[in-house]
C-alpha cells in the first residue's frame, strides 16, 4: 500500500492548519489506495538552512533536519497542507522543503490551499519547488477560498470543516485520484530502477 504523508506547512502556535490537515487526512485515510499519515513539521524542530549544500550533494550535519530526511524517506507522496503568506507558501513549508533533496525525487506532490483566495499563488510557487525537488505535482488542488474559508476560519465563523465539505470534496476527490495515479507511476518506475542498479 502506497504510504502518503499529509505534511503540515505552518507551524505557528495558533495556526488554522490543523483544521484543513487533519480534513484531508481522513478523506484520505477512508480511501483503500493508501496509508496516509500527518507529519508535523513542528515536531521536527528544524532549525534555519545552515548547511554546506543540500543533501543532493552531502550528507546533511544538523541531526533535527537528517530525522526530518528519514521520515520523509518513508514514504511515497505527499499532500502539503499549506497557507498563504504574502502570496507564498510560508517560510516554515519552505525551509522544511529545502532540508531535504533526494528524498523528495520522484514522488507526487498533492496540496491543500487556504486562504482569501485559496491560496493560490502560494500552490503555484509549491508547484514549482516542487519540479526542482525533482517531484510530480499533480494537476488537481484543494483550494478553501473565499467564503468557504471564513465559515471555517478562526476569524470568520470558525465553523466545523463539515460545514463546507460538500464544497471541497469533489476537488479532494480529484486530486487524491491524481495522487494516487502518480503514487502508483513513480513506485513502480522507481522499484525498477532499483531492480535494474542490483
Ligand atoms: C504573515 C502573514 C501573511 C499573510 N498573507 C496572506 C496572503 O498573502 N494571502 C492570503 O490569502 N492570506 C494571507 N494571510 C492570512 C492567512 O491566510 C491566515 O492567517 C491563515 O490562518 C494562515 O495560516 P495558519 O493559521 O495555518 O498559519 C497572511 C497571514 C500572515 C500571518
Amino acid at each position: 500500500m502506497p504510504r502518503i504523508a499529509v505534511i503540515i506547512g505552518s507551524t505557528r502556535d495558533t495556526r488554522f492548519a490543523d483544521k484543513p490537515a487533519k480534513w484531508i487526512y481522513e478523506v484520505a485515510s477512508a480511501r483503500d489506495d493508501m496509508e496516509v499519515e500527518i507529519v508535523d513539521i513542528r515536531d521536527f524542530d528544524l532549525p534555519f538552512f545552515n548547511e554546506a549544500a543540500s543533501n543532493l550533494w552531502m550528507p546533511s550535519s544538523d541531526p533535527n533536519a537528517v530525522r526530518w530526511q528519514q521520515k520523509i524517506a518513508k514514504f511515497d507522496g505527499y499532500i502539503f497542507v499549506t497557507a498563504e503568506y504574502n502570496r507564498s507558501i510560508p517560510a516554515s513549508l519552505k525551509n522544511a522543503l529545502d532540508q531535504a533533496y533526494v528524498e523528495w525525487n520522484h514522488k507526487p506532490a498533492a496540496i491543500v490551499g487556504y486562504g482569501g483566495l485559496g491560496a493560490g499563488r502560494a500552490v503555484e510557487h509549491l508547484r514549482t519547488i516542487a519540479v526542482e525537488l525533482q517531484m510530480v505535482p499533480v494537476r488537481s488542488g484543494v483550494h478553501i477560498a473565499g467564503a468557504e474559508f471564513l465559515k471555517v476560519h478562526p476569524l470568520g465563523a470558525n465553523g466545523e470543516m463539515s460545514e463546507i465539505s460538500e464544497a471541497i470534496l469533489p476537488s479532494a476527490n480529484a486530486m487524491l485520484d491524481d495522487l494516487a495515479w502518480w503514487t502508483k507511476a513513480t513506485v513502480a518506475a522507481r522499484n525498477a530502477e532499483t531492480a535494474q542498479a542490483a
